[in-house]
């Protein structure tokens, strides 16, 4: 009897585990919200730590540049990231019947969705991955249309007087459907080429210039299936050629062709795994709340988005702009002149936060009074390194060796309503050299020349600053929300 416990026991265990699942129904797809998977890019993994910090501080900083000074000589509304951002995230979307699944790059920094397409795509001086980019085929689809020049979605793209200019007048079709009428996607010309006589003129095509790179291509209506649920007549650019643009990229900005506008999403959520530049790619999962759905998880604290600069760069318009207040450090509140805070009459200014830069960025006039704070209550304790701050590119550096808690003040953001965002230090301070001896500051700043002023936000919040943090955009309620979580 002793001998045969264990036995039923382990039997007991199987028939539960296997007629459990049977016994529950499966729970049905949720009617308010989709989730789907959120990976984390990773820089390529290099010997030397510090090497490592430089890239990112780089690439930070690139996308910083053309977030601020987007190209004002494109025909498209939307400007999108470097996407070599290391710290961004990736997520997979399914287009076409049947669907066929591309990897994105999610941007709140731009609004137009887009991918590689076709058979022919080209990709000029893009990293050599070992897989190659998959292309999105509209051959192998039932429901790939090209967009006519006169659906009002072709106004995405382009501006109104520019595209009034360029369609026919006379001709107004709303789509012009690639598997009935014939225009091969073997190249630019046939697809583009002008059809007056039976009103199958396209959107003319789109070329977007970033930082960089560039990306162009023509006009598709799609369907977007996500888990539970599909999305007919989705437009998104299939792109033709790019260069430095190894993905494509959902725009997840303000702007009316981004992913969110076009699926009326009433918020989007997602928690920021915490970075460390030499572990392996995470995962976590982005939320999407759909029919005035709130989704999961609701944040803590929340502060109202601020409304949108109409003037200056019509980038400005993609952005989400959060009304920061104050920045304390230690507790001492650091002087910083409210013009770089809040957006100012000719569109610049400003904070947004950012999904696809990982240091934050910060104008000198605000980055300088921060800086200074930080090293006067930390310079007493560590010795700082000014060699490795040109090095790496980031500062204030210090030596740390020796000490036995290595304790930093606390950074703390203080947002309009009373959301204040109390940082702990991984999440501005990055240990730098193989000794674990190092740290430096991982926010940047962009030397701004003097009397040159402010060009685009004075300050890009980045994802490695709200590493363990869930962030929501709540769009029904134009707030943004955190809460501190391990993802
Ligand atoms: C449009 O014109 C092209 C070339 O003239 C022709 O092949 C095609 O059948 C026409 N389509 C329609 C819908 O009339
Ligand atoms: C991490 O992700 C990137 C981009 O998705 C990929 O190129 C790389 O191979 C991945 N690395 C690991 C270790 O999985
Ligand atoms: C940090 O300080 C320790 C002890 O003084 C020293 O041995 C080490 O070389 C220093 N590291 C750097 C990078 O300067």
């Amino acid at each position: 009897m002793m001998a045969s416990s264990p036995s039923i026991l382990l039997l007991l265990i199987y028939l539960s585990s296997s007629t459990l699942p049977s016994l529950v129904s499966p729970s049905p797809p949720s009617t308010d919200h989709i989730t789907i998977s959120l990976d984390q890019h990773k820089p390529p993994s290099s010997q030397d730590p510090l090497e490592t910090l430089a890239q990112v501080a780089k690439s930070s900083l690139a996308r910083a540049k053309h977030l601020k000074k987007p190209n004002p000589h494109t025909s498209s509304s939307s400007t999108p990231l470097s996407p070599q951002s290391y710290g961004g995230y990736s997520i997979s979307l399914r287009f076409g019947t049947p669907p066929q699944p591309i990897p994105f790059i999610l941007d709140t920094g731009s609004d137009l969705v887009w991918f590689p397409c076709t058979h022919r795509y080209l990709c000029r001086d893009c990293p050599k991955a070992s897989k190659p980019t998959p292309s999105f085929i509209p051959k192998l689809s039932h429901s790939s249309k090209l967009i006519g020049c006169r659906n009002p979605k072709c106004l995405w793209i382009h501006s109104s007087p520019d595209l009034l200019s360029r369609c026919d007048k006379s001709c107004h079709p709303p789509h012009y459907n690639i598997n009935h009428n014939n225009p091969k996607f073997s190249n630019t010309n046939t697809i583009v080429r002008r059809d007056t006589n039976n009103c199958t003129q396209l959107c003319p095509p789109y070329l977007v210039l970033y930082g960089s790179g560039s990306t162009g291509g023509v006009l598709l209506s799609e369907t977007l299936s996500l888990p539970g649920k599909s999305y007919p007549d989705f437009a998104l650019g299939c792109s033709l050629f790019s260069s430095r643009a190894p993905s494509g990229i959902a725009g997840f900005g303000r702007g009316p062709a981004s992913l969110p506008s076009q699926l009326r999403l009433t918020k989007f959520s997602y928690c920021l795994v915490s970075h460390r530049f030499d572990a392996a790619n995470k995962s976590s999962s982005l939320d999407l709340a759909i029919s005035g759905g709130t989704g999961k998880t609701p944040a803590t604290a929340y502060t109202k988005f601020l409304p949108n600069p109409t003037v200056g760069n019509p980038a400005f318009g993609v952005y989400y702009y959060l009304a920061l207040r104050r920045i304390s450090i230690g507790g001492v509140q650091v002087k910083i002149a409210a013009k770089y805070l809040s957006p100012q009459p000719d569109g610049n200014g400003g904070v947004i936060v950012d999904s696809g830069t990982t240091f934050t960025v910060m104008e000198g006039p605000v980055f300088e009074p921060v800086a200074r704070e930080f090293v006067k209550q930390v310079e007493n304790r560590y010795k700082r390194l000014r060699g490795v701050e040109g090095r790496v590119g980031l500062s204030p550096c210090f030596n740390v060796s020796g000490a036995k808690d290595v304790t930093f003040p606390k950074l703390v953001l203080h947002f309009k309503g009373g959301a204040d965002m109390e940082l702990p230090s991984p999440n501005f301070i990055a240990f730098v050299g193989r000794e674990s001896d190092v740290v430096c500051m991982t926010v940047s700043t962009v030397g701004g020349d003097e009397g040159e002023g402010v060009s685009g936000p004075a300050v890009i919040l980045g994802n490695h600053l709200m590493q363990n943090f869930y962030v929501e955009y709540d769009l029904m309620n134009n707030r943004f929300g955190f809460r501190r979580q391990v993802c």
